[in-house]
């Protein structure tokens, strides 16, 4: 090979990986700082001291928190103390969250819960739980529970593994044993996972499950992440966590996706939850993605909740909420409202209540 061709293409490669390099760091907001917003009725959960990943409300006001992720990559603060689901009663004054007691026969010494979803079924008396678990360092299982509210505790059902399910980051169940699950295509492995993240590969997508049924329904996500339907159930909403985008889907009678439309944000979204009163959309966020990957106690990733109203317009509403730079809550996933009430949740660190006015 000539030395001028050699040149050319060790020059077209750096140029690649350059190009990647700047892509990448705009897509985790490397060196991104926030100015804090503050809420003036605000408090941290008693007890929840290693995460609260995700939060589920139910209609009465008991709202179901998963703790204790542990997954390839993320920081924990208790890494060989198995993962637990709270209970906290949003009626109750106290706000003191209890860790739910789990039916034998399920192993909980490798529970390692991520996202959550509640299924009511039609006649409103049971209350499934399901629960992404990762019992080892790259396998993903979906749990599916009955919540038992006179015993408080969670009834194992069903453990669902499947090939195509590789590495499940968040469900929203749409039956007893059926649901939509954000998952990596191709592969569970984290460090292949973390060069297709940083070569910008569009590798995730959307899950449909039921026993008799599994296809992928969407796809072409950076890192397709929390989910949440709409309170009319007509659709679901996607959060891509690199791509900084919340992408509506129309849901269909066969329970296929169509792409209604892409809303781009300026902070990396964790997870979507739906005020089930106005149909806003709440998320929590991470303002810098470099600082949860490589946690700093000293300089620790903050928090970001957002509220995006009117997402079905031309002109959807996005608007700040909270934001703190990790001197109270780091990295925070997830936030869920009821009745004025504001839940946000972390992926290694604490739970925030907030009243709001
Ligand atoms: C995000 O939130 C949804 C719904 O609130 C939950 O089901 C899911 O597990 C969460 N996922 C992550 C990655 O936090
Ligand atoms: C975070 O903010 C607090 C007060 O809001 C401040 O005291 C602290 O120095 C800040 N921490 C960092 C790492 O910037």
């Amino acid at each position: 090979m000539g030395k001028l061709l050699k040149i050319t293409i060790i020059g077209v490669f750096l140029a690649l990986l350059g190009e990647r390099i700047v892509h990448f760091i705009h897509r985790i907001n490397l060196g991104r700082e926030i100015e804090p917003i503050e809420l003036p009725n605000c408090q941290l959960l008693d007890g929840i001291e290693h995460g609260s990943e995700d939060i589920e409300i139910l209609p009465n006001g008991l709202a179901f928190i998963s703790s204790g992720l542990k997954y390839p990559g993320m920081f924990s603060f208790a890494p060989n103390r198995p993962g637990e689901i709270f209970l906290l009663d949003l009626n109750d004054k106290k706000l003191r969250p209890s860790s739910l007691r789990i039916s034998r026969g399920f192993d909980v010494s490798t529970f390692s819960p991520h996202g959550l979803s509640i299924y009511i079924d039609e006649s409103g008396d049971t209350v499934y739980l399901f629960v992404v678990n990762h019992p080892h360092i790259s396998k993903s299982t979906v749990e599916i529970f009955k919540f038992d509210d006179d015993e408080n505790v969670l009834v194992h059902l069903k453990t669902i593994k499947h090939a195509s399910l590789h590495s499940v980051n968040d469900v929203v169940a749409v039956g007893p044993e059926s649901f939509y699950a954000t998952n990596d295509h191709y592969f569970n492995d984290f460090f292949l996972r973390s060069v297709g993240m940083f070569l910008g590969l569009r590798w995730t997508n959307v899950m449909y499950y039921s026993p008799s049924d599994v296809r992928e329904v969407a796809t072409g996500f950076y890192s397709a992440n929390g989910m949440a339907m709409s309170t009319d159930k007509r659709f679901i909403y996607v959060a891509d966590v690199s791509g900084k985008t919340i992408n509506v889907f129309e849901k269909h009678a066969n329970w296929s996706l169509s792409p209604v439309k892409v809303v781009q944000m300026e902070t990396l979204l964790d997870n979507l939850s739906v005020d089930p009163v106005t149909g806003d959309i709440w998320t929590a966020a991470h303002p810098n993605g470099f600082k949860v990957f490589m946690y700093n106690a000293e300089d620790p990733p903050g928090s970001e909740v957002i509220r995006v109203q009117n997402i079905h317009s031309d002109n959807p509403v996005v608007t700040t909420i909270y934001a703190n730079n990790g001197s109270v809550l780091q990295a925070s996933t997830c936030a869920v409202i009821w009745e004025g009430n504001l839940l946000v949740g972390t992926i290694f660190h604490k739970a925030l209540h907030c009243k709001l006015e």
